[in-house]
C-alpha cells in the first residue's frame, strides 16, 4: 500500500510517500520561515497562499524523483487539524479532491498523532505502550500511548508551550523567529553565569508552566546595562538548562507513574541537543529507553502524516470526500 501524506497545518508544506512494505520512500518539504521572519511570527493569510503555491509542484516533484505515478497511490493522508484553518484547508481540499478523482480513500490525520508516531519512521522502533513527550511550538504534553489511537494526556502546560518559551526568549535576545534552534546554537557558546527558575519542577503533578521562566528572562535582560554577545549567550545557556531540566524531571516522573520503560520524544523542541543529551544520559543511568525521530522529522513534515495515515488507515479512511478542517482538534477527541 502506498500512502501520500500532505502536511500544511502551519508554516511548512510537507509531502511524503509511505510504502507499507518498504517504509518511507521519499519526502520533501518547503519551509516558510523566511516568508514570515520579518513579521516576527506566522502570518496566516501568507501561509495559506504559500501552501497553495507549493503543494502541487512538491507532489509532482516527489512522484517524479521516486519514479512513481499518482495512479499507483492507494490512499491520501492529510493533516486536518489542529492548525491554522486557511493553511489546513489547502492541504485538506487538495487531498480530498485528489482522492475523489483517483477513487481512493482519504485519511484525515491529527497533527499531534503524526508527531507522536514520528519515531516509528526509524529502524529501531519503540514498542507500545510508551510515554510520549510532545514538545512543539504549541504543545507541551506527556501522553500515555497505549496503542495507535489511544492517547491519554497525563501532563500538559498551564500556559506557554516549550517551543513558545524558546521562541519568546529568543526574541528577547534579538534572534529571528522561530528562534528555538538559533537559541540552542547561541547557548552552546554560553557558560554558567545566571540561574533561572525551574517552574513546577518539584510540584506533585505532571503539568508544566513556562510563562514565569520567560518573565524571569525578561527581568534578567532588563537588568543588564549592556546586552553583549557574551551575556546573551550566557542567558541562552541558563534558559536552556532550566527548561530542559524541567522537561527531563517531569518526563521521568511520568515514566515512574506509568511504569513504562520506553519514552518517545517528538515535536520541534525534540530536536534540541541539550534535551536529547540529558534524556539519553538519564536513560543509560536509569535503565529506560528513549526514542527520538531524526532531526528533520521532529519539526513539521509530511513523512509523519503519511505514516500516521497508513497506521490508522483501517480506522479512519473514507471515501465520502466530505471534509472539514479542525483548527482546535484535541488529541483526546480522536
Ligand atoms: O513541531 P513544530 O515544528 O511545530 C509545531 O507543531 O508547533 O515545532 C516548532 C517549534 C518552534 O517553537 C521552534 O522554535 C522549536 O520547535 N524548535 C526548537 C529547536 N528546533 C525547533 N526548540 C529548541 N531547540 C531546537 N533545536
Ligand atoms: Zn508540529
Amino acid at each position: 500500500m502506498l500512502v501520500l501524506g500532505i502536511e500544511s497545518s502551519c508554516d511548512e508544506t510537507g509531502i511524503a510517500i509511505y510504502d507499507s512494505q518498504k517504509g518511507l520512500i521519499g519526502h520533501t518539504l518547503h519551509s516558510q520561515i523566511q516568508l514570515h521572519s520579518s513579521y516576527g511570527g506566522v502570518v496566516p493569510e501568507l501561509a495559506s497562499r504559500d501552501h497553495i503555491k507549493y503543494v502541487i509542484p512538491l507532489i509532482d516533484q516527489l512522484l517524479k524523483n521516486n519514479s512513481t505515478s499518482i495512479n499507483s497511490i492507494d490512499a491520501i493522508a492529510y493533516t486536518s487539524g489542529p492548525g491554522l484553518s486557511g493553511a489546513l484547508l489547502v492541504g485538506s481540499s487538495l487531498a480530498e479532491a485528489l482522492a475523489y478523482s483517483l477513487n481512493i480513500p482519504s485519511i484525515p490525520v491529527h497533527h499531534l498523532e503524526g508527531h507522536i508516531l514520528a519515531p516509528l519512521l526509524e529502524t529501531e522502533k519503540p514498542s507500545f505502550p510508551f510515554l510520549a513527550l510532545l514538545v512543539s511550538g504549541g504543545h507541551t504534553q506527556l501522553i500515555d500511548v497505549k496503542k495507535i489511537g489511544e492517547y491519554n494526556i497525563i501532563g500538559d502546560t498551564l500556559d506557554d508551550a516549550a517551543g513558545e518559551a524558546f521562541d519568546k526568549t529568543a526574541k528577547l535576545l534579538g534572534l529571528d523567529y522561530p528562534g528555538g534552534a538559533a537559541l540552542s546554537r547561541l547557548a552552546k557558546k554560553g557558560n554558567f553565569e545566571f540561574e533561572l527558575p525551574r517552574p513546577l519542577i518539584n510540584s506533585h503533578g505532571l503539568d508544566f508552566s513556562f510563562s514565569g521562566l520567560k518573565t524571569a528572562v525578561l527581568t534578567l535582560v532588563k537588568k543588564q546595562s549592556k546586552l553583549t554577545d557574551e551575556i546573551k549567550a550566557n542567558i541562552a545557556f541558563a534558559f536552556q538548562e532550566s527548561i530542559t531540566d524541567v522537561l527531563v524531571k517531569k518526563t521521568i516522573k511520568g515514566l515512574e507513574e506509568t511504569g513504562y520503560k520506553n519514552i518517545v520524544v517528538s515535536g520541534g523542541v525534540g530536536a534540541n541537543t541539550k534535551l536529547r543529551e540529558k534524556l539519553t544520559f538519564r536513560s543509560e543511568l536509569e535503565n529506560f529507553k528513549v526514542y527520538f525521530p531524526k532531526l528533520e522529522f521532529c519539526t513539521d513534515n509530511g513523512a509523519m502524516i503519511a505514516l500516521a495515515g497508513y497506521l490508522r488507515a483501517h480506522l479512519s479512511s473514507k471515501k465520502n470526500y466530505k471534509f472539514s478542517v479542525k483548527p482546535r482538534w484535541r488529541l483526546s477527541e480522536i
